[in-house]
């Protein structure tokens, strides 16, 4: 989704564009952070020497150097580009109070630094994620004082030094200007963070002891004398908290604490825990606080209860618990640091503080954590996750590699796996949250997990189906435990149907119950199907469209998108019909008998009917109508186009533009009145995966429907900012012209996807950079049915372990031109047998196989293009 005004978006690019130049030179180590810059200069600089890969270099690369997590940290990408694990629940990162761009917390522009905080999403639109309890470090209060310190998170945000972000997987540190250098690291519920000082920057003065002696005094250069203070707040970025307690325990420095929150794009409450312990100084003084008064007199709060006598009142925003440390001693000068270790809970602050230590316990010492052993766990579990991909990269630009493995990379920070977190009932099976949204995610995102990493598909699927049992209904989008807003149809079903074509049929799905979840989507309307189901079921069903004016009866929810939601729910019923004909011909999936499952041929055929709905809105009469140059009303040649439609049958008009790049682009997100969701009738008017036979004889036969492609594409209609607008890159394949999607894959990656921090065109919902690593790897899922879509690799050679362990799936270029003036497939082979279809199935996937291509620099004539090479069309003429 791109659910976001995007405020000062032109403004930022300059800076943005210095921002990016700085990160690339890839700063030095200074002497204050050694440890944790060490490791950056090891797994960064390797690449540094050559901009370009020369030899092939299959299998010996360590990808870790190729991962940038900073892309897409501005410009509306919203990346989370902090420590985490893959799917991880902790998330370490520098939070900004960049405005409608730090959903994710952090924000490469010029905002200030608010805190440090453990939660987040990644790629999001909505409201900022998450970002509960930030820490927040002072080198010292004003006059020495702690009253005088700024507590609220409005107050105490500081500058960043320039361009001192630098992330690696499982890594993040920067520098802020008031002396204070933060590094973070993560486990899968704990985040460790290094809290340096430049010394170099405070003055050493001497003064006088009480009883007279000499003393010596710190005092942070133009700040305030030296002597830290961690702040650790309750609140969270959304500034959504209600609640809330906090402990802060004198003797050891542990802090507890929890309280209730809102999620970002839902609806609901959750509730978070934390406990922080505190390492490498001498406590000084602790307290708690409120709003702007902070207090030493007591150590904690709890809102739940009235405490009328305390100075700490019951507030919304910052509230939490502090800590002071003492100055160094003479010898401690030279590795003085604050390390804080927090665990995070959903279940309970002792199960915050158990997760913590557990994931990073104490050294054998004693005291202090591991911090470099486990940024180093961090990057092997990003290593062991991303080695089934292996490519041969020779030729191809550091900057493009970078491009394909942060991609993929991002792929696998969310749906987090909250197994064994789950605050809203007990289960036994698998719990995943930030399914942010399926709307984005089923496109390319799953299909691309199905491929890299199927046991999390298997239990993200696993999740849905426990969603389904314990809420009734399969999530369309779910964050924080809550109910997500529905931005189309019911694709948590393309999902399932997905799994069920790429045989995900051994984890432990149980498929009768996600049959029973699929079919209830399409048959029974739930009350607020603003937030799961499918809406206006009494009249989709009796129509086969959703009327502008359809009154719903049933249920309530936004009864804008006519036109989106159709094509949707027609799509999601189609993929409801591959599932029935599936399960008839495995009866034993459904521990069944094959005689009791005959009601499957009837649910086959009533789906497949109604898989073909979308056609109910096509007005074959309706015309291309803007605005021109003159500001006349101008045509363009294409005709026929997805129309809303009353009860009565007749067509509405709706500019076929509206809500595209080139007309009124912001007027269809969630609180629409429009009747397409995030994108315009031309936009919508290509979604018939199911159907695209048809789809090409309406639109005026192959010749018109390819020159109307490249029209939206040309056009600047096309929006690559959004997940919709992915499969339209390849729907030229349907017309016999695989050849034309190579094209526009070349002029999207790496024009608008890239390895600059604004090289991403919209909310990144971790789906462009499966997007955009599928364009590398040469072929794009077709998601909910057993097809991709072929092009030439942007690699010499993509190696894929296949699902049986045994083989790869191999796609080589035999004559590879790195400068991809030869980017059109002339002709294939499939394990050395002539290949003429523009498409392949699973099977690669599954159990090897080694795909050949020879490329050219013209579009071939030949290959892909007879209709027996089209992938299939479902439906008859
Ligand atoms: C950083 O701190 C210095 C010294 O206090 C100050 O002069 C400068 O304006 C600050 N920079 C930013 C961006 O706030
Ligand atoms: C998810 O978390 C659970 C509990 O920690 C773990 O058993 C499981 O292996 C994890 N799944 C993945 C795919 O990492
Ligand atoms: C997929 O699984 C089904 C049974 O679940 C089996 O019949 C079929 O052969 C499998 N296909 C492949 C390509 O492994
Ligand atoms: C349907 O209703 C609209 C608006 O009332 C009207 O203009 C149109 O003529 C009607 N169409 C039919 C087929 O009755
Ligand atoms: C990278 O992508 C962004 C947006 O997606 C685009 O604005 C920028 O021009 C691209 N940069 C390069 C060097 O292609
Ligand atoms: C494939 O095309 C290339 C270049 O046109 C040609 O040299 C080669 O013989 C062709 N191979 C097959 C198997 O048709």
């Amino acid at each position: 989704m791109s659910f976001l005004r995007l405020l000062g978006r032109r403004h930022s690019r300059l800076a943005i564009l210095a921002v990016a130049a700085v990160s690339l030179l890839l700063l030095l180590p200074t002497a204050r952070h050694e440890l944790g810059s060490a490791l950056w200069f090891v797994f960064f600089s390797p690449s540094l020497p050559s901009l370009y890969s020369s030899s092939a270099s299959l299998g010996n690369v360590d990808v870790i150097q190729y991962i940038n997590p900073l892309i897409g940290t501005v410009n509306g990408g919203h990346v989370f580009p902090g420590a985490s694990l893959p799917y991880g629940m902790a998330k370490a990162v520098a939070d900004t109070d960049s405005r409608a761009e730090n959903a994710a917390g952090f924000v490469s522009d010029d905002s200030k630094i608010i805190g440090f905080s453990h939660m987040h999403d990644s790629g999001t639109g909505g409201s900022p994620s998450l970002g509960n309890f930030p820490l927040f470090v002072h080198p010292g209060c004003p006059d020495d004082d702690y009253e005088k310190c700024a507590y609220m998170s409005i107050q105490r945000g500081v500058a960043r030094r320039d361009g001192t972000a630098r992330a690696s997987p499982g890594y993040f540190a920067i520098d802020l200007n008031n002396s204070v250098s933060a590094e973070m690291t993560a486990s899968q519920h704990a985040a460790l963070y290094r809290f340096t000082f430049d010394l170099t920057n405070l003055v050493d003065h001497e003064g006088q002891n009480d009883d007279g002696g000499k003393k010596r005094i710190w005092s942070a250069k133009e700040y305030v004398p030296f002597s830290p203070l961690v702040v650790l707040d309750l609140a969270d970025l959304a500034n959504s908290r209600s609640m809330g307690n906090v402990e802060v325990f004198p003797d050891t420095g542990r802090v507890t604490g929890s309280a209730a929150y809102a999620p970002s794009f839902g609806s609901g409450r959750y509730e978070a825990y934390v406990c922080a312990d505190f390492d490498g100084a001498v406590i000084r003084n602790t307290g708690v606080f409120a709003a702007t008064t902070a207090t030493d007199e007591q150590n904690s709060f709890d809102f739940t209860k009235t405490e009328k006598t305390s100075k700490i009142h019951r507030t919304h925003g910052s509230a939490g618990a502090w800590l002071q440390f003492a100055p160094p001693s003479a010898s401690e000068e030279k590795d003085y640091s604050i390390d804080v270790r927090v665990g995070v809970s959903f279940i309970s602050t002792d199960q915050a503080c158990a997760n913590a230590e557990r994931e990073i316990p104490d050294t054998s010492h004693g005291k202090g954590w591991d911090f470099d052993g486990t940024v180093l766990a961090a990057q092997d579990a990003w290593r062991e996750k991303l080695a089934p991909i292996q490519v041969d990269a020779a030729g191809v630009s550091v900057d493009m590699q970078t491009t394909f493995w942060s991609g993929l990379y991002r792929a696998l920070l969310s749906p987090q796996n909250y197994t064994g977190e789950n605050q809203k009932w007990t289960s036994d099976e698998p719990y995943y949250d930030s399914f942010y949204c399926i709307w984005d995610s089923f496109r390319a995102q799953h299909p691309l997990l199905t491929i890299l990493d199927p046991p999390a598909q298997t239990e993200m699927v696993r999740a849905l189906l426990d969603i389904y049992r314990h809420d009734g209904k399969l999530p369309d989008c779910r964050m924080s435990f809550c109910k997500g807003y529905t931005q189309g149809g019911s694709n948590a079903d393309v999902v399932i149907a997905d799994a069920f074509v790429k045989n995900l049929t051994g984890g432990g799905i149980d498929w009768a119950t996600a049959y029973e979840a699929v079919v209830s989507d399409a048959e029974i309307e739930p009350r607020v199907w603003g937030v799961e189901g499918r809406g206006n079921l009494d009249s989709y069903h009796a129509l086969g469209y959703i009327p502008w004016d359809d009154q719903d009866s049933k249920g309530s929810g936004p009864m804008s998108r006519s036109i989106s939601r159709l094509v949707e729910y027609a799509y999601d019923d189609f993929s409801i019909a591959l599932m029935a004909k599936g399960l008839r011909e495995n009866p034993s999936l459904l521990s069944s008998s094959e005689g009791t499952l005959a009601y499957l041929d009837d649910d086959y055929a009533k789906y497949h009917a109604r898989g073909a709905n979308w056609k109910n809105l096509w007005n074959p009469d309706q015309h291309d109508l803007y605005r021109g140059l003159q500001n006349e009303v101008a045509e363009s040649d294409f005709v026929g186009f997805l129309q809303p439609r009353l009860l009565n049958g007749s067509f509405m008009y709706h500019s076929t533009r509206r809500c595209s790049p080139v007309f009124d682009m912001h007027s269809c997100y969630y609180d629409t009145r429009f009747d397409t969701y995030e994108g315009s009738p031309w936009l919508y008017s290509f979604y018939a995966p199911q159907d695209m036979r048809a789809l090409v004889q309406l639109m005026g036969g192959r010749d018109i429907f390819a020159k109307r492609l490249h029209y939206f594409h040309e056009s600047g209609i096309a929006y690559m900012g959004n997940e919709q607008t992915f499969l339209p890159v390849y729907q030229f394949h349907y017309a016999g012209r695989p050849g034309l999607s190579s094209y526009w894959a070349h002029e999207y990656v790496p024009g608008l996807f890239n390895a600059s921090v604004n090289g991403i065109p919209g909310n990144d919902d971790c789906a462009m950079g499966a997007f955009s690593a599928f364009v590398y790897m040469g072929f794009f899922p077709v998601a909910g049915q057993n097809v991709y879509l072929l092009t030439p690799p942007f690699f010499r050679e993509v190696r894929i372990r296949a699902r049986d362990n045994k083989a790869d799936a191999v796609l080589r270029v035999v004559n590879f031109d790195p400068t991809y003036r030869n980017k059109y497939i002339q002709n294939a082979t499939l394990n050395g047998e002539p290949y003429t279809r523009n498409w392949i199935t699973h099977d690669i996937f599954l159990h090897g196989g080694v795909l050949e291509f020879t490329v050219g620099p013209e579009e071939s004539k030949t290959w892909g293009t007879r209709e027996e090479d089209l992938p299939p069309s479902y439906y008859g003429e």
